[in-house]
């Protein structure tokens, strides 16, 4: 635990002992921001029935405002409060995947969650993150916490509190500083207003595990006629992105780690600096790196990639199964081309 207290340009750095969380609910309570940690990404809270206090988020981040947040909640007692006709399906993935990171997309509690919450959607998105402090902060603010990921909208989401600090020092009230997050990516979002069960973004929980609990198919956001389940809106924007432009190189191993070494040689005698997410020649990732090692380190490793000036991030395609789906997610958003060879 760290128990420690300063102030940088107006923000107060806390550490996640229990007397900083409880000063940290006092905050929220009252209608201010904190960023906090959970096993996914840092969150950037605020009181979900409060709209001035959600207001403040979106211009922290600079988010646009059509993009809705995500609700914490700590108890499932509080599930009542944010949202209302909770299907059936919705309580079987509660019991295998809560506290955990999976977001539900259910009918929204409207006169308890303000529109603001959701961009103004008749519905609402509601996790409980697997993360000791999240879940003692929302206890000590007592109310469900409203949260997007704590980085400055379009930058890579922030998995220490130093890259909170980078993106939002002076701009919001406090941060918990606690470990890095453990997963490294955002909890999957599935929508359960629909006729099936559909994945908006993929993340911490996969597909996989998701159709074994159910027993049916889910769906993809995308693969299916825009007609038939409502889109998350944040999926729209290119995200997650580095400075540097990033080329993203897909196809078989041996042809896209050949493309990556020309290129990198290239790019280099032209006297660019060239990061490397790949396990091509020197590359940042050593070889055969699950999709949970590479969860893990993305996004510090785009902004340690940043911090050093590189000119150009060449990262390899990797397989789009269970978590790896996220990482496919987030390196195709993050990216300015895909080359297939
Ligand atoms: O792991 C996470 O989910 C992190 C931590 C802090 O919990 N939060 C996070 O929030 O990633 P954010 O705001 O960066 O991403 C939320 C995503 C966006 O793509 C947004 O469009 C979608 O969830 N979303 C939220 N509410 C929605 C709704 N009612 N309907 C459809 N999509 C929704
Ligand atoms: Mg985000």
């Amino acid at each position: 635990m760290t128990r420690s207290r300063t102030r940088v340009k107006g923000t107060l750095l806390l550490g996640d002992d229990h007397g900083s969380i409880a000063l940290a609910g006092v905050i929220i309570r009252r209608g201010g921001l904190v960023a906090f940690p959970t096993e996914t990404v840092y969150g950037l809270g605020a009181s979900a029935v409060n709209p001035v206090a959600v207001r403040q988020i979106f211009a922290a981040k600079g988010r646009p405002s059509d993009n809705p947040l995500i609700v914490h909640i700590a108890e499932l007692a509080q599930l009542d409060e944010v949202a209302c006709s909770v299907p059936d399906n919705a309580y079987r993935l509660i019991d295998l995947f809560w506290p955990g990171p999976l977001s539900l997309v259910l009918q929204r509690r409207t006169g308890v969650i303000p529109p603001e919450v959701s961009a103004g959607l008749k519905t609402v998105a509601v996790r409980m993150p697997d993360h000791r402090a999240a879940l003692d902060l929302i206890r000590s603010a007592n109310v469900p916490i409203a949260a997007p990921s704590a980085n400055r909208s379009g930058r890579p989401s922030p998995t220490a509190y130093w890259h909170v600090l980078e993106d939002l020092t002076g701009k919001i009230d406090a941060v918990l500083k606690s470990s890095t997050c453990s997963i490294g990516l955002e909890s999957t979002v599935l929508d359960l207003t629909g006729l099936h069960p559909v994945i908006l973004r993929p993340g911490g929980v996969s597909r996989e595990e998701l159709e074994k609990a159910l027993g049916c198919p889910v769906l993809l956001a995308g693969q299916y006629k825009a007609s038939t389940a409502p889109a998350s809106p944040g999926m729209k924007y290119r995200h997650y992105s580095p400075r540097a432009p990033l080329i993203l190189i897909a196809g078989p191993q041996s042809r896209r780690r050949l493309l990556i070494e020309a290129i990198a040689e290239n790019s280099r005698r032209r006297g660019l600096m060239v990061g490397l997410l790949s396990s091509a020649i020197d590359g940042a990732l050593p070889d055969h790196l699950s999709p949970e090692e590479i969860a893990a380190h993305l996004y510090g490793v785009l902004r340690q990639m940043d911090q050093r000036g590189v000119n150009l991030i060449l990262a390899e395609e990797t397989e789009s199964k269970g978590l790896g789906l996220a990482v496919m997610n987030r390196l195709r958003k993050a990216a300015a081309r895909v080359l297939k060879v």
